[in-house]
């Protein structure tokens, strides 16, 4: 008997498991999830929460270099403090305010600042999405949020939603894909049925398999392994608590201005201490940051 083809409009997911995969014109005008898992997405998300201003993934250390130069060539007086974040190896590159531990990325580090922010992977992939139609940063942290979001986008069910996992060192990377397969998971129970590509259907079952101990998983996964090495097991765990920040960054054009936040608590907390954009103080939905 021969199958029959469900043809109803349905969002489209296709996962992609490193940036190196692609060109960045091939996610020009799509609807992209940039996911790195250790730690790129987990930190950006707490830096949005702390009230950085601006974040500006750049792929080299060498871009953030220049890009700082410039800034500092062209004086503009209510241009914010801008300071220079990231890793390579995993460890904060030198001279660099800040390295990629989310710990780092305190009130006190970068409230109200302009953060150039280059990582190894995580990084490079947010930088390739630049002319994506929209771009979230996901991760455990704001899994939940990340899930509100892309159900929230018009016209959702006819979309393609491409899912770029930062991955390692050019290649697959576990905690990631297991990542990309819960937020399908809950995106399905969501919205509904969805036609997954085989990139897809892959991380589905990797999430299956890997998905029920995440602390485990990141843990025992090839980066985790590397993390402990370098003294940094506090962030593993911190990558692992699904739902702890629900808010969503959001990457317009080169830079992340824009936190969308799914919980009035965090919402009140964040309006209390003056990290919301006073646009965003005066919107009724309570979403958009
Ligand atoms: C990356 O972008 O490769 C990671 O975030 C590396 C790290 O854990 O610092």
């Amino acid at each position: 008997m021969r199958a029959i083809i469900d043809l109803r409009i349905t969002v489209q997911v296709t996962v992609i498991f490193s940036p190196n995969h692609l060109d960045e014109l091939e996610l020009r005008d799509k609807i992209v999830v940039v996911i790195d898992v250790l730690r790129a997405s987990t930190t950006i998300t707490y830096a949005m929460r702390a009230g950085a201003r601006e974040i500006i993934p750049v792929a080299s250390v060498e871009a953030a270099m220049k890009i700082v130069g410039n800034l500092h060539s062209t004086m503009v007086s209510d241009r914010p403090a801008t300071i220079l974040c990231g890793e390579r190896g995993g460890k904060r590159v030198e001279g660099f305010k800040l390295g990629n531990s989310p710990f780092e990325y305190t009130e006190e580090a970068v409230r109200g600042k302009a953060l150039i922010f280059t990582t190894t992977n995580g990084a490079v992939a947010l930088a390739k999405a630049k002319y994506a139609r929209q771009c979230f940063v996901s991760s455990f942290v704001n899994m939940t949020a990340s899930v509100d979001a892309i159900a929230s986008i018009p016209g959702i069910d006819a979309e393609r939603l491409i899912i770029l996992t930062s991955g390692r060192e050019e290649e697959f990377s576990l905690e990631d894909a297991t990542c990309a397969g819960m937020l399908i998971t809950r995106l399905m129970t969501r919205m509904g049925t969805m036609r997954l590509s085989d990139s897809a259907r892959a991380v589905l079952s990797v999430y299956h398999q890997y998905g029920s101990d995440i602390y485990r998983t990141l843990l025992e996964s090839d980066h985790g392994r590397t993390l402990t090495e370098l003294g940094f097991d506090r962030d593993i765990i911190a990558a692992s608590e699904i739902d702890s920040v629900p808010l969503v960054p959001v990457l317009e054009q080169n830079a992340i201005k824009k936190k969308l936040i799914y919980s009035e608590t965090l919402r009140a907390e964040l309006e209390e201490r003056g990290l919301l954009p006073a646009d965003g103080k005066a919107l009724r939905t309570a979403k958009v940051a």
